[in-house]
């Protein structure tokens, strides 16, 4: 077929690993962490990453805002090379890097808006924004009403909204989220993933999404990149729920099930969903 002259819309990754690593060394001797690797993330694309305990996953995502520094490689996020900014510079990219946790991060101390309000007035917004802010996003998480509360006072499932609303306040690009449903139980997990879901939609932020549980990737993921020993070693389309059959992953889920390494113990995780039968009937 003819090429046409017609450009290309060229779209930047909203996120690209090249190369990076970042190597610890294990009591045992042994090389852990990030070994060399490589990803790309289409700006609006929700990625997730899954892999057993200890796989490196958590070190790669605390790459891509140089909460871990590494020890080659780039990290560009929106055409940006981080490694390379000044001090200064960072902080203000680090502003469109939202980012929520297993364990929320609340602080206690503070109130829900005050929480929500922490990062945009640690960065100088003017006060008329971050009310704005505030306002739209705990609006968004469903927590306008509990805007005066203590966090003590919340559900987990209200903890990781406001998480959200906090992450989302300075309209961030890119949104990393470590393993955010782990501590939830079945009915909040599919609740969080709905707010996530939406983020994504109305606000066409990126997500890169960290989890060892291929349920809550395949809910919510467009792809899926596979580590294993610090490397992503497989990477797939999951756009239609469905893991192919012969894909390592599929292996994965057929001996483990759902979860990645089972290796969480946490009493009010959701059960594993068993997807072997499903990737065997794909
Ligand atoms: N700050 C650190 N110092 C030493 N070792 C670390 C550090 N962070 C992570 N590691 C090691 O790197 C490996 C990958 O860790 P991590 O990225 O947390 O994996 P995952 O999130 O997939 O469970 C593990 O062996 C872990 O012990
Ligand atoms: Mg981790």
């Amino acid at each position: 077929m003819p090429r046409t002259s017609s450009p290309t819309p060229v779209s930047v990754p909203a996120i690209e690993l090249r190369g990076v690593s970042r190597r610890f060394t294990d009591p045992g001797g042994q090389n852990v962490g990030v070994q060399p690797t490589s990803l790309a993330v289409p700006a609006g694309e929700i990625h997730g990453i899954i892999g057993f305990s200890g796989a490196g996953k958590s070190t790669l995502l605390r790459l891509v805002n140089l909460l871990e520094r590494p020890d080659a490689g780039e990290v560009i996020v929106h055409g940006q090379d981080l490694t390379r900014l000044s001090a200064p510079a960072l902080r203000q990219a680090r502003h469109r890097i939202g980012m929520i946790f297993q364990h929320f991060n609340l602080l206690h101390n503070l109130t829900v808006a005050e929480n929500v309000a922490l990062p945009m007035r640690l960065s100088g917004e003017p006060a008329a924004r971050i009310r704005e802010r505030v306002a739209a996003c705990l609006d968004f998480v469903g927590l306008s009403a509990k805007a005066d509360v203590h966090p003590g006072r919340l559900s987990g499932g209200q903890k990781q909204r406001v998480a959200i609303a906090r992450a989302l306040a300075p309209e961030p690009h890119v949104l990393l989220a470590d393993e955010p449903t782990s501590a939830l139980d079945p009915r909040t997990t599919l609740d969080l993933l709905g707010v996530l879901a939406d983020a994504n939609r109305r606000f066409g932020v990126t997500i890169l999404l960290v989890s060892h549980e291929m349920e809550v990737i395949r809910r919510l993921g467009h792809r899926v990149s596979v580590m294993e020993a610090g490397q992503i070693v497989e990477q797939l389309d999951i756009a239609d729920g469905r893991i192919p059959e012969g894909s390592r992953l599929g292996g994965w889920l057929a001996e483990f099930g759902g979860a990645a390494g089972g290796a969480s113990s946490a009493p009010d995780e959701p059960a594993p969903h068993h997807l072997a039968q499903e990737s065997a009937n794909a």
